[in-house]
């Protein structure tokens, strides 16, 4: 187990769509490993395998004291309610922006053994839950932003003292063909 260097904004791995996770064996309980290491280092919410620069659907997550991870995930929203507050990415460090997400989600994955797995999420763990799968189809809570605060968030990274100019980021629409949001998108 080992914590890793987290890949920054700007690094394609980040905007790439993970592939599904077919062996369920150890050099994936390996990288659960190093996940759950170095998101509790960083004190994060969530971490996704893309994060770390491999392209697999397998995320980890640590809120209100629950931690666990989730491979190939699917979400499915009991309901249209949504919230609204600040969200932030490891990727994107120090900074955080208001994003609506669902605030109820159901995740359906398996573990790491290959087991089925449900987390039923509400508030936070629901935020985290939908920010990580978002990571594993290339996208980023910015994507999720309202214009005005899309734009303000790109103003923040390109003064960032990590952004790395010589690796211009992009931000893209969401793959989704839903608009879980309403934003119109
Ligand atoms: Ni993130």
């Amino acid at each position: 187990m080992t914590v890793q260097p987290i890949r920054l904004f700007g690094d394609p791995v980040l905007r790439t769509p993970a592939d599904p996770v077919v062996d369920f064996d150890a050099e994936l309980r390996r990288l659960v490993a190093d996940l759950t290491d170095t998101m509790r280092e960083q004190n994060g919410a969530g971490l996704a395998a893309p994060q770390l620069g491999v392209s697999l659907r397998v995320f980890t997550f640590d809120v209100d004291d629950v931690l666990g991870h989730l491979i190939n995930p699917v979400l499915e929203f009991p309901d249209e309610e949504e919230q609204d507050g600040p969200e932030g990415c490891l990727s994107i460090p120090g900074l955080y922006f208001d994003t609506k997400r669902r605030q109820n989600v159901v995740a359906k994955g398996f573990s790491s053994f290959g087991d089925p797995m449900q987390i039923v999420g509400t508030g936070l763990m629901a935020r985290c839950v939908q920010h990580e799968t978002d990571h594993l189809d290339g996208v980023l809570f910015l994507d999720r932003l309202d214009p005005e605060r899309r734009k303000e968030a790109m103003k923040a990274i390109r003064q960032a003292e990590w952004y790395d100019a010589a690796a211009p980021p992009t931000v893209k629409l969401s793959p989704h063909l839903s608009d879980p949001f309403g934003l119109g998108r």
